[in-house]
């Protein structure tokens, strides 16, 4: 098989586990794949800053187009973040014949159906396994692991800043501003991390995960959003002493014709699985009405959990790729109609 040539866009915290695991697994991918993987080119803001993983400088660009619009480029992986710009990077690749995988939840919280819809139209992969809970491959369970049962609850801590900035302040008694800046430096939180406080980050997630596992478009502007930069840490000491801990909770309920989606602070008592999930864990609790309860646990955040998710995508693609045939994942029949959002 021909060797797959991939274009990154960045190289920060997650594109430098992307490479990491590309080259530092290198063989397993051949053997899973059939074909070796390169990184061929990569994207930054400032080609002269030091890296954290070496890399070839002839394979360094601030050029979009030396990836997007560059013929040997297979497989666009995106891992720089944004809305808009990156939006129009991504529909050129698509429109280029190019697969893309993506972690960016942003983008496909706002802009799935028109990413996905041009993916359809040019028989491209679009993968978005890592916008949402890290290292659990929730996406993937959600479209094919439940394909067969009717999914009526989603339930979740699903941003890795928040909860580690909870866990501290309930466990040391930590000030929220200091642990906030520790998750930061720990590469967990956006570039904004008033998106992860504010409960933005958790609702873009809580949209990706609702409109899979619903059949449905759900739309951001449907899900109540409340953040938690207002909860001290009296809130969370009167809580423990009542036998609840606080937890950043997505809620996302269905009932015949109606959705509900929202985003807050709950006090979720100690003796429920999720009070016991710490740090930067998320865990995502599904309720179909065959399966009944189920629960999916692992790091939501951080370098390498994120980049096994993405290279997991780009394995796919690539068997895809050599296959001949385009993933199911994602694509049209996951939105079935627009339900009504149920009045919060
Ligand atoms: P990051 O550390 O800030 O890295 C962003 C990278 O993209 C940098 O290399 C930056 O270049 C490059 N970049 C940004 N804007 C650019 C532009 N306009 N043109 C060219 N290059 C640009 O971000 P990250 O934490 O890796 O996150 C990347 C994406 O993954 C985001 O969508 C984020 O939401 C998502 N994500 C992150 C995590 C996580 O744990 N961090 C988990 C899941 C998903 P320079 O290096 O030159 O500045
Ligand atoms: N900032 C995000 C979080 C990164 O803390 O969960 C993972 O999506």
């Amino acid at each position: 098989m021909k060797p797959i040539k991939i274009g990154l866009l960045g190289l920060g915290t997650v594109g430098t586990g992307v490479v990491r695991i590309v080259e530092g697994h290198s063989e397993d991918l051949e053997r899973q794949t059939g074909s070796s993987i390169i990184v061929e080119k990569v994207l930054v803001q400032d080609v002269s800053k030091l890296r954290a993983v070496p890399i070839d400088p002839d394979k360094m660009t601030d050029q979009p187009d030396d990836i997007i619009r560059n013929p040997e480029i297979d497989v666009v992986v995106e891992v720089m973040g944004g809305v808009e710009q990156t939006k129009g990077y991504i529909l050129e690749a698509l429109e280029q014949g190019k697969h893309v995988v993506t972690a960016n939840k942003d983008l496909m919280a706002l802009h799935g159906p028109e990413i996905l819809a041009k993916a359809a139209e040019k028989g491209c992969d679009v993968f978005y396994e890592a916008s949402v809970a890290g290292g659990i491959p929730i996406i993937r369970t959600l479209i094919e692991g439940f394909s067969s049962d009717r999914i009526t609850k989603i339930m979740g801590i699903v941003n890795g800043t928040t909860n580690y900035i909870l866990s501290k302040m309930s466990q040391e008694g930590a000030a929220y501003a200091d642990v906030l800046k520790e998750a930061q430096g720990l590469g967990y939180a956006e570039s904004d991390p008033t998106s992860d406080v504010e409960g933005l980050d958790a609702a873009r997630k809580m949209t990706i995960l609702s409109t899979l596992g619903f059949h449905s478009e759900v739309a951001l502007a449907d899900v109540k959003v409340r953040g938690i930069s207002k909860v001290s840490k009296e809130d969370i000491q009167y809580g423990k002493k009542l036998g609840y801990e606080v937890k950043l909770l997505g809620i996302a309920e269905r009932s015949d014709d109606l959705i509900s989606v929202s985003v807050e602070p709950t006090m979720v008592k100690t003796s429920h699985p999720l009070a016991s999930v710490n740090g930067v864990f998320n865990a995502v609790y599904v309720y179909g009405e065959a399966v009944g309860e189920t629960m999916f646990y692992g790091p939501g955040a951080g370098e390498m959990p994120t980049a096994t998710s993405i290279v997991a995508d780009l394995v796919a693609v690539v068997r895809n790729m050599n296959l001949g045939v385009n993933g199911q994942r994602g694509s049209a029949p996951y939105r079935v109609k627009k339900l009504a959002a149920a009045e919060q």
